[in-house]
């Protein structure tokens, strides 16, 4: 069974782990920030991270353990990513996409993010999920996704 856990709920050992996945270059280079962040960084963030309203930075487990993230912002937007490279190609980022949403969904009315037009893998994840999908105004190498809660059955 996949279940969230908010970042800030989790022990020091889960907390480092993500600062390691989200150092990844194959993680890196999907985000909009794709500079390397230090270990004081990353503890700044998570500070910064305890005191924001309706932002949240969910881990994502299995039985096995924590294999992913999904985070939601206070202006809707989200992101999602799976750090444990074993978990990739079998489904998982679908299956925490479907739990996520339903999370976020009991709170919000809409989710929206920009993903790079050879990002594959998540536009079809995307897609799968129902998002609208359309041509980001400002940058030819990005998508806008969105998805309204109305559209959820
Ligand atoms: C995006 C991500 C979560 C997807 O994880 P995943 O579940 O392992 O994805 P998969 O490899 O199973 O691919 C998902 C679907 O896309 C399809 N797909 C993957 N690569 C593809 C490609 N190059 N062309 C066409 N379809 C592709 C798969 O066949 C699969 O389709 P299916 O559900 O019909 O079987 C994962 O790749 C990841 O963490 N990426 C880095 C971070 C990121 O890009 N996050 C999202 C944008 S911010």
């Amino acid at each position: 069974m996949i279940t969230l856990k908010n970042i800030t709920d989790c022990d020091l050992r889960t907390q480092q782990l993500v600062l390691g996945w989200r150092n990844k270059p194959r993680i890196r280079m999907m985000m909009t920030n794709q500079d390397k962040i230090s270990i004081a960084e990353h503890s700044n963030w998570l500070h910064e991270l305890k005191k924001k309203q309706n932002h949240i930075h969910y881990i994502v487990f299995d039985e096995a353990g924590p294999f992913g993230v999904a985070e939601i912002k206070t202006d809707d937007e989200f992101g999602i990513y799976i750090g444990r490279d074993s978990y990739l190609g079998k489904g998982y980022g679908k299956k925490m996409m479907e739990v996520f949403l339903k999370a976020v969904f009991e709170t919000r009315k809409q989710v929206w993010s920009t993903v790079k037009k050879n990002n594959k893998a998540a536009i079809k994840i995307y897609k799968d999920a129902g998002f609208y999908i359309s041509q980001d105004r400002d940058d030819p190498e990005l998508l806008l996704i969105e998805k309204e809660v109305e559209n959820e059955k």
